[in-house]
Parts: structure tokens; C-alpha cells; sequence
């Protein structure tokens, strides 16, 4: 039985009106609730649910609810902003998470603060709940750097990523034509390439819409176009794919996802095209990047990463 499930069991009311859930994983048992909106603004994860015919949207929509199911994130600045919003619009909040996410940090913040109704601890993690109300200081605010807006819950909050960094540094200065950029994130490669004044255009290709959001105010030239898509799903004929890919799904590491990224970009260049990579030194792309492209060199890059050009793309 899940936490939830649990807690439905032994005091918290079934809600008889709309519930909101926000931020569940995949694998979030929604117990037999129904009338629920599901919130994520990561475009896989929001595809599976969508897939199983519920309502999803990426924000939380201006409504009122009975019941509002906070996730907690990786962020706990994240987790706090979606814990004030929730209780801003529903008359129940639970709030649900793993240890390795902080749950017990918010449990212990937000006990000081208001009165806790329930809790259910089991499998690592704790579940409680607690009446809507206002805890609008508990918000986030836009993180602004060099320039750049980030937000929490976006890749490199408050700061530039030192591996981009150095991609942009190896970048040839006559860098032209269709680019795309996989794993856009809030925009700061694309920022830079739109210096070159023979790119025509930029494809921003990105699956956290909030680091979208975050890149639209970052790149501000017509020449930009922003998807909201999963990169691995990502089609079109590009002169050049820049990247520095993902490479953890959640807490958990995960090798898979940066090369569906590197196949992508085999799939979506032209013949004649180039890719253009950055990876902390210890992932093993080496191998796979080569069943990619015909041909793949390395450049100079430090103790922490590793750059990539490759060329040739063999169409996986
Ligand atoms: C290492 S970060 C790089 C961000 C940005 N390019 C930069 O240099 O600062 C990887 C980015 O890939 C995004 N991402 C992860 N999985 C994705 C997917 N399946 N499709 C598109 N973007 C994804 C993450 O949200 C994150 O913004």
C-alpha cells in the first residue's frame, strides 16, 4: 500500500471535489481518486499521463481544489514554491516524498509553521497533510545571473555551467546555417551562438518547460524558436547540433539518456553536418558515439570535461 493509499485508509478525507497532483513521477499511485488534474512541466513524464487519458497541464491552473498532492522535487526551493502554491488553492495539502528529496526538511520547516494534520512514514519517505492556507514567503523568485534568468527546479539555477561554458569557448567562430540545440535548458548556448552572425536559425529543443520559460527571456532574437519536446523524439535537418546532455533521469544516473541524445543528433543532422558536445569526463560516450558517426575527435577540454566534434552522422 503507498503512502497515500495509507493515509486515505487511517484520516484523510476523500476529497468529493476536483484534486490536484503535482509534479508525480510515472509510477505515482493516484489510489482510486477521481476529477484530477495532473501538473508537470517535464514533457515525458506529462506525456504518460496524458497517454492515460488524465488532464494535465505544466502550471498550476488558476482553480480552486479540495485536495492538492504536492511530489516533492529534487529541489527544495521548487518543492517549497509548489508547497505555497498549493496551499494557496486547496482546502487540503499533502505534501509526499523520499528522504533523498528532502521531505523531512519541509516536514520540520512547515510543522513550526501551521498545524500538521496526519502523517504516514514508509519506504523512505513520509507523507503529510495539513489545511490550505497562506505561505506566499515560501515562494521562489527568479534567479537572475550574468544576465541570464533561471528559476529553481532548472538545470544550473543561479549560475552558468562550467562545461558549457567551455563548449562555447571551442566553438568555430564561423558557425552558420540551422542549429539545433538539444537540452536547450534555460537557454545559455543558444545565447551564445546567436553572436555568430551566419546562424539563420536556432531550434531550442527542451523538456522542462520552466527552463523554457526561463530561455525565452534569455534568447531574445527573432532567429530563436522554443520547443517544448522530448530531444530523443526530435526531428529535422540541422548544419550543426550543439549539446550538453542529460545525464540523470530523476536522482538515479542514467548513461541511456545522453546517448538517445547523441542518436538524435545522428538522426537530425545533414549529411554534412556537426555535432558539437560537452560531457563531464567520467561518462563513456566514446563507444557509442562512434556507432553514431563516421567520425569523432576530441578536443581539448580539462579535469572535469570532455568536448566532442563528430561528423558524418550515421542515421541510427
Ligand atoms: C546538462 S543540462 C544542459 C542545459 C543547457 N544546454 C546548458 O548548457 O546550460 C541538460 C538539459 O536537458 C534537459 N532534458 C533532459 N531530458 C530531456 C529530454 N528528453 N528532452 C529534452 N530535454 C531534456 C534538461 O531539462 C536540461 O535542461
Amino acid at each position: 500500500m503507498t503512502r497515500l493509499a495509507l493515509a486515505f485508509a487511517t484520516g484523510l478525507p476523500k476529497p468529493a471535489g476536483p484534486t490536484v497532483v503535482i509534479y508525480p513521477n510515472s509510477q505515482f499511485d493516484l489510489v482510486d481518486l477521481v476529477n484530477v488534474q495532473i501538473v508537470h512541466p517535464f514533457h515525458p513524464i506529462n506525456r504518460v499521463w496524458s497517454d492515460r487519458n488524465l488532464k494535465t497541464t505544466v502550471m498550476l491552473p488558476a482553480a480552486h481544489y479540495d485536495l492538492a498532492v504536492v511530489c516533492c522535487t529534487r529541489s527544495k526551493k521548487q518543492t517549497a514554491d509548489l508547497i505555497a502554491q498549493a496551499a494557496h488553492c486547496s482546502d487540503i495539502v499533502v505534501v509526499d516524498g523520499q528522504k533523498t528529496d528532502g521531505i523531512e526538511s519541509h516536514y520540520k520547516a512547515l510543522r513550526k509553521q501551521l498545524d500538521v494534520n496526519g502523517t504516514i512514514t514508509k519506504a523512505h519517505g513520509r507523507l503529510f497533510w495539513f489545511a490550505g492556507t497562506d505561505l506566499d514567503h515560501m515562494r521562489s523568485k527568479l534567479q537572475v545571473v550574468d544576465g541570464f534568468t533561471t528559476q529553481a527546479g532548472v538545470f544550473s539555477v543561479g549560475s552558468i555551467d562550467s562545461g558549457s561554458e567551455l563548449l562555447i569557448q571551442s566553438l568555430p567562430k564561423d558557425m552558420v546555417g540551422n542549429i539545433a540545440d538539444l537540452g536547450a535548458g534555460w537557454g545559455y548556448l543558444s545565447s551564445k551562438i546567436l553572436g555568430f552572425e551566419a546562424v539563420t536559425n536556432i531550434d531550442l529543443v527542451e523538456a522542462n518547460h520552466i527552463a523554457l520559460e526561463c530561455a525565452k527571456l534569455n534568447v531574445a532574437d527573432p532567429r530563436a524558436n522554443f520547443h517544448w519536446a522530448d530531444a530523443t523524439q526530435w526531428a529535422g535537418c540541422y548544419d550543426a547540433v550543439v549539446m550538453n546532455p542529460p545525464f540523470h533521469t530523476g536522482r538515479t544516473g542514467d548513461i541511456d539518456l545522453g546517448r538517445s541524445f547523441m542518436a538524435a543528433a545522428s538522426r537530425i543532422l545533414s549529411s554534412k553536418g556537426s555535432l558539437y558536445m560537452v560531457a563531464n569526463r567520467h561518462l563513456p560516450y566514446e563507444t557509442f558515439l562512434n556507432e553514431c558517426f563516421g567520425k569523432v575527435v576530441e578536443q581539448p577540454g580539462d579535469s572535469r570535461f570532455k568536448l566532442f566534434h563528430a561528423t558524418r552522422p550515421k542515421r541510427k
